[in-house]
């Protein structure tokens, strides 16, 4: 049961819906005095009466009893005390009839949502600086779909450009088949960091007549030119593989190439083109940017024309509700004037692209992206923290079975969790010593206490009941309580993570449920239980273990059974 729209439809607020009543229900720090509060601040604006007043007037008008048990005016709040016993029977069970759909709703009544992330560039390095790209469009592509969203996926793929014959070139002159081949994406990337070290103005020229004939459809240099996209999309679909992550489209900037110049002719029917030193571009001065570039001089489109071509075609396409990028902050400016300029040409679904930047993630060495001009690889960052979550497992629990596999999960998860737990736009200092901590907020403790639950219900040796079949009128503890409610908390949650465009809703979730439960589990025996709580204690950490685990699968994260 949604117990913010229980209260809220047992409200009457003049001017205010249940639906916008609901959203200002909160649940107060310090649940001492209340499970639920209402803030009446806000309202004395509208009702022009003081917010005591207004709490004192709500009261006297609340039906206690059902749900709620308890109101109170204090301090300008208006403050719920739910009926602990009712709201145990009717959360477990939430949880028992709706499993791993648990937290789901249709909240988006099938409308889409395109949501482009990863977007690598082919023949580039996957490095660091794309996993949050990667892991935040992973996650909001889940949490979308679970809310009844049609979440569309796309790899916006960087695939065009004149480095293309830079690589043609270097490889004709330096590269081999055989090696190629073998050394996969790293060897090609190698030939293009040797071709900007010691090219030629010769090769430079070279490198441009091999673009022209990518351009041109010339066969050779088109074979060149998918041979290495398939080497670097094969190397990066083995590590989406291992983040749990998919895309329903691979239509990069290339796929472009003939859509683009429908979209300049239109910006020239609304006389939006301007000349400025033989390139063309919209002026965006009256809206304080620097002109958007739409062509260069000798006629080249550059990275905007595409995205604006890309964002007709996935309208016309996918007609969707709202079209997310998933992009580093740097590109700040670049999306918003791609937004103006197709505001500008008159398409009014401008308003529903969103650009969900994110800050910058960096290793506690001080390596970013690049280190004396080396590239920290992501597969590099999985790898150490798969090796060093063998290595933790390994001491802490020597005889478990499938250590590699468990290592495989706590090890991805900590580098995935590290890059979701913290609001996106902030700058993050990934540590693996951090990331790996058993007692830290950090993914492997949450696995650790599903591990935990999991164990629980294994060891007893009794199918767990329905409450309902049980006992329908436990009084849950203090601890039991602080752990229903957290679980309650759930499907909220991952609404505010879509709304927000912030996974980190639920992976906060994820630690502070982890945490609840932690204080239920060494507080109150189960299997040692009396019958009656007993059986209510089995459920509770079953319910637990069923929200953890639909959180984490949110993230991309898998939970081992024994740890
Ligand atoms: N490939 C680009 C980069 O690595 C990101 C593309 C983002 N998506 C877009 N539609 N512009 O910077």
């Amino acid at each position: 049961m949604d117990y913010k729209k229980y209260i809220a439809d047992r409200l009457t607020i003049e001017g205010l819906g249940a639906e916008e009543i609901a959203g200002q229900i909160a649940v107060p720090p310090d649940t001492s005095l209340g499970d639920f509060a209402l803030p009446c601040f806000r309202l004395a604006k509208v009702m022009h009466k003081s917010p005591a007043a207004i709490a004192e007037e709500l009261k006297e008008k609340f039906p206690v009893g059902g749900a709620v048990a308890e109101v109170a005016a204090v301090n300008g709040y208006l403050n719920f005390k739910i009926d602990k016993k009712s709201f145990a029977r009717e959360t477990l069970e939430s949880v028992r009839a709706q499993k791993e759909r648990y937290g789901s709703s249709d909240l988006g009544a099938g409308k889409t949502v395109c949501i482009d992330y990863s977007s690598v560039n082919i023949a580039k390095p996957f490095h660091i600086g794309h996993l949050s790209t990667t892991v935040l469009g992973g996650a909001l592509y889940r949490i979308f779909n679970f809310l009844g969203y049609k979440a569309v996926g796309i790899n916006h793929l960087g695939d065009y450009g004149t480095q293309f014959g830079k690589l043609i070139c270097a490889y004709k002159h330096w590269g081999n088949r055989e090696e190629v081949e073998k050394g996969g994406i790293h060897a090609v990337n190698d030939l293009y960091v040797r071709f900007n070290r010691e090219a030629t103005e010769e090769m430079e020229a070279e490198a441009r007549e091999y673009f022209r004939l990518i351009e041109s459809g010339d066969r050779e240099a088109n074979d060149l030119f998918e041979w290495f996209k398939s080497l670097t999309l094969a190397y990066v679909e083995k590590i989406y593989e291992r983040l749990n992550i998919k895309f329903d489209s691979y239509a990069g900037e290339r796929f472009y190439t003939d859509k683009m110049q429908p979209v300049v002719d239109e910006l020239n029917a609304k006389g939006l083109l301007k000349e400025s030193e033989g390139a063309k571009v919209v002026d965006l001065e009256a809206y304080g940017m620097p002109p958007c570039l739409i062509l260069r001089s000798d006629g080249a489109s550059l990275y905007a024309t595409r995205d604006l071509a890309a964002a007709v075609y996935r309208k016309n396409t996918y007609d969707f509700d709202k079209c997310l990028y998933v992009v580093a902050y740097q590109q700040n400016l670049h999306f918003k004037q791609v937004f103006k300029v197709l505001e500008l040409m008159g398409k009014d679904w401008a308003k529903d692209l969103v650009h969900v930047a994110y800050g910058m993630v960096s290793l506690e060495d001080g390596a970013m992206s690049t280190r004396n001009g080396k590239v920290v690889w992501l597969e590099e960052v999985i790898k150490k923290s798969v090796e060093k979550a063998y290595a933790v497992i390994n001491e802490k629990n020597p005889s478990l079975e499938n250590k590699e596999d468990v290592a495989e999960k706590v090890g991805v998860g900590a580098v995935v969790f590290g890059a979701l737990y913290n609001n996106k736009i902030k700058d993050i200092v990934f540590s693996y010593d951090k990331a790996l901590n058993f007692d830290g907020e950090t993914s492997v403790y949450v696995q650790y206490t599903c591990a935990r639950a999991a164990s629980v219900i294994a060891r007893a040796s009794e199918e767990t009941k329905p409450l309902a079949e049980t006992d329908e009128c436990y009084e849950p503890n203090a601890q039991e309580f602080e752990l229903l409610k957290a679980i309650e908390s759930f499907p909220d949650a991952v609404r505010s993570a879509a709304e927000n465009y912030e996974p980190c809703y639920v992976a906060r979730f994820c630690v502070d449920t982890a945490q609840k439960f932690n204080k239920f589990y060494f507080e109150c025996p189960v299997l040692k239980a009396e019958e009656r709580e007993r059986a209510f204690r089995l459920n509770l950490t079953k319910a637990a273990l069923t929200a953890l685990t639909n959180a984490l699968a949110l993230l991309g994260i898998g939970v081992p059974e024994k740890m």
